[in-house]
């Protein structure tokens, strides 16, 4: 195949990087995004040496600040056909970003929207470009009157359900705006997987990264997905997400992130 480009957030963590060689086993060009340089590229080369496929490239990006995701748009000047929105952390106390954000709204939520609003604009025109929002069943709980848990106490694991809920209306979101552009958009459960993030949350887990992995990428490639949107899977079935149905909500979550 001609090399079609592909962006995976939060690349050197567990589904990411499966995600990530999942794509470089297909052919893509993968450019791994994340924080810290040096596991990019460690993972970079780890992907290249498996795959033999040595279009990789790496860009460090902090995803809970808006600058360093524009900035990161601007250094980018190609035609991009699938953006993977991964990246999340769950602290177990409160954090909060240089801008003041909470900081799993910031990286789990406006990481999503920031990216996806400043790299849509590379994905008009092509023929099946898709965005993939690794969400998760894990979600709910969301107050729209508090999205960065200002009041109460915090609990990583509370927050974390309601930053997962808020990506899965996201994608409703963007899907109806970017359907007219011919930019799927689709939210997915990965798998159960053991890591940094699973584990901050006390929740372990069953799956292999391959296996968590799936979905995700399932949903990135799938020829039988061409031209759908705006959809939850899990397990690659299609799953009716109930928070998409209150299109109020939805809008108004929107209309949060934008103030951002
Ligand atoms: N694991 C599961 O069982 C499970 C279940 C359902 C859904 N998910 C979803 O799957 C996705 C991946 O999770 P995972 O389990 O693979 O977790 P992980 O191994 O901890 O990977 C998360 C990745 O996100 C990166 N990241 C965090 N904050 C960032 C920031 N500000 N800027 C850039 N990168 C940042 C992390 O980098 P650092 O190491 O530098 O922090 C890490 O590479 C998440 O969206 C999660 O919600 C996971």
């Amino acid at each position: 195949m001609k090399h079609k480009t592909s962006i995976v957030t939060g690349s050197y963590g567990a589904i990411g990087k499966a995600v990530a060689r999942g794509l470089a086993e297909k052919g893509y060009k993968v450019v791994l995004a994340g924080r810290d340089e040096a596991k990019l590229r460690e993972a970079a080369e780890e992907i290249i040496k498996i795959t033999g496929n040595d279009k990789i490239e790496f860009a460090a990006v902090d995803l809970c600040r808006k600058s360093e995701v524009e900035a990161f748009a601007k250094s980018r000047n190609e035609p991009l056909h699938i953006l993977v929105n991964n990246a999340a952390a769950t602290p177990r106390s409160r954090e909060e970003t240089p801008g003041g954000i909470e900081m799993q709204f910031a990286t789990n939520v406006l990481g999503y929207f920031w990216m996806t609003q400043y790299f849509h604009p590379f994905m008009e025109g092509l023929d099946d470009a898709r965005i993939v929002n690794v969400a998760s069943y894990w979600a709910g709980g969301l107050d729209l009157e508090d999205v960065e848990t200002r009041n109460g106490i915090y609990d990583n694991d509370d927050v974390y359900r309601r930053c997962k809920q808020a990506n899965r209306m996201l994608s409703v979101a963007f899907a109806n705006r970017l359907k007219e552009k011919n930019i799927s958009v689709l939210a997915c459960h990965p798998g159960d997987v053991r890591s940094k993030l699973s584990t901050n949350l006390g929740h372990g887990g069953w799956e292999s990264p391959a296996q968590g992995a799936d979905t995700p990428l399932w949903c990135a490639t799938a020829p039988e997905l061409k031209g759908e949107t705006g959809k939850y899977y899990e397990h690659r079935t299609e799953v009716k997400c109930r928070f998409a149905a209150d299109e109020k909500a939805v809008e108004k979550l929107f209309a949060i992130c934008q103030r951002y």
